[in-house]
């Protein structure tokens, strides 16, 4: 693994201040994960940096730029119809740069297609490729050709990327890219590559700048952050890390996802339970309650594994809240099986769950089973598994009803004159209060529920 420092391109940024009158503008849009998220900040903040203003809107745009997801079939066909609808904008301005990045700029065929079929998207680039923006961008600015980068993984960390972040008191933290565990049905080992895990190092300097800016809650991030620190010169995993952060002085709070449920080891457990700066919640996908499909997707643990790890973190970290993702509908998965999924949810009692009908995805192991269950049954056992889930939610939201509790102020409530503050455990409450606490923690007790969002008034 080669660690390399970002650089400010000034021939670039020279170049560009040349081929306009005045500062271009460029609109840059996310799609997908958190990691995809940072990445755009990280893309909108390389751009700053050599030039670019940033807009809102596309029409005010000199360079338009996706940033993809490729998990699910849904989501590529929602920027192919999105990368279409600037047809028109190319045309009425020729000067105009599209170019679309991130984890479907991953998948040769891809590639392929915008090559043949999407004449106007001028610029292709992986998710490894941020750091190289500047030296894309100037390609097409003396070229005049499209520059599409087929798809290449790079054994790289790029450390030090200028940062454009969206919010002035969460940020999200990299700590590792890739994912080697290779889940029969997900296509993210083949698009962000093999694991790699940044220098512990280079964490704690961003970590601390994050805490010495004000920022109050910090994600860390990564496909499996339980399986940090493989491949790197010292000895440290990711509960090490974790006590690492925690050691830095200041008024915030640490979350992290997403733990494979593989690696989620007793000792994060203890660390979650002994670290007060830690949220006490935890984010761990089973997929699945059948332990026939879970090995169908390669998770490597059962249904009574998963459930003892969860005994352990209630036991030792009084008050835990759990969420978890479901696929509903993975090839083969039969009536009973579902019924199995329905069980578990109900055995652990999620605080949330992100649900989602499994999508085949060209390339992956799971593609090449047979699928026989109709569409119409996989979108029935979806409707059965929210409404199952809503119960339980609703119910553990109402007894947390009567405590006062310490919030991070997130944004604005639904109803006029109300904050929405997150709760250590993920729930969120809205309450009266002044703006002037955006960004800010306020003790809050809660007094009622609607559905799944709770209800408050500021204590003291
Ligand atoms: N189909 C449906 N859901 C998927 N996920 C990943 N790949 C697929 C797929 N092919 C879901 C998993 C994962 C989450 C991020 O997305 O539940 O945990
Ligand atoms: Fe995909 Fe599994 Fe890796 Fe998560 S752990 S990114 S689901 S392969």
């Amino acid at each position: 693994m080669e660690y390399i420092t970002f650089e400010h391109d000034s021939r670039a940024e020279q170049l560009i201040g040349q081929a306009y009158d005045t500062p271009p503008l460029a609109y840059v849009h996310s799609y997908g994960c958190q990691q995809n998220v940072n990445d755009g900040e990280r893309i909108k903040g390389v751009l700053v940096d050599i030039g670019y203003g940033l807009c809102d809107k596309p029409e005010d745009a000199d360079l338009i730029l996706f940033n993809t997801c490729a998990v699910r079939e849904h989501a590529e066909q929602r920027v192919f119809g999105n990368v279409g609808a600037l047809k028109g904008l190319k045309e009425k301005k020729p000067g105009l740069i599209i170019g679309l990045c991130g984890c479907m700029a991953n998948q040769a065929h891809v590639v392929e297609k915008l090559r043949k079929s999407y004449p106007y998207v001028d610029l292709v680039f992986g998710v490894d490729g941020i750091d190289t923006l500047p030296q894309l961008i100037c390609r097409k600015l003396e070229q005049h050709k499209r520059v599409l980068l087929d798809p290449a993984q790079r054994p790289v960390i790029v450390e030090n990327l200028p940062i454009r972040r969206e919010s002035e008191f969460r940020a999200w933290l990299p700590i590792m890219y890739g994912c080697d565990n290779f889940c029969t049905y997900c296509i993210v080992p083949y698009v962000r590559g093999r694991e790699k895990s940044r220098r512990p190092a280079d964490i704690l300097a961003e970590f601390r700048g994050l805490v010495e800016a004000g920022y109050k809650e910090i994600t860390l991030l990564g496909q499996n952050v339980n399986s940090y620190g493989k491949g790197l010169e010292e000895q440290i995993d990711f509960a090490d890390l974790l006590n690492l952060l925690c050691s830095v002085p200041g008024d915030y709070h640490i979350r992290f996802m997403t733990s494979h449920p593989k690696d989620a080891s007793r000792k994060l457990i203890d660390t979650i339970a002994a670290q007060p700066r830690i949220c006490k919640h935890l984010h761990l996908p089973v997929q699945c309650g059948s332990n026939r499909i879970l090995q169908q997707m390669n998770r490597r643990y059962t249904v009574e594994q998963y459930l003892d790890l969860i005994e352990y973190a209630r036991a030792r970290v009084p008050g835990i809240t759990f969420s978890s993702d479901i696929i509903v509908g993975f090839p083969g998965e039969t009536e009973e099986d579902f019924c199995q999924t329905l069980e578990l949810i109900q055995k652990v009692g999620y605080m949330q769950l992100f649900t989602f009908i499994y999508s085949k995805r060209e390339g992956t192991k799971a593609a090449l089973l047979p699928d026989p269950t109709p569409r119409k049954e996989k979108t029935d056992r979806m409707e059965r598994l929210l409404k199952t889930q809503d119960a339980i939610a609703m119910e553990l939201v109402k007894a947390q009803v009567g405590q006062t509790v310490r919030v991070l102020v997130e944004g604005y409530g639904r109803l006029e004159g109300t904050l929405s503050g997150r709760l250590d455990n993920n729930l969120t409450v809205e309450f009266a209060a002044d703006p002037v606490l955006l960004g800010q923690y306020a003790q809050v007790k809660l007094t009622g529920a609607r559905a799944t969002v709770l209800l408050g008034e500021l204590a003291g």
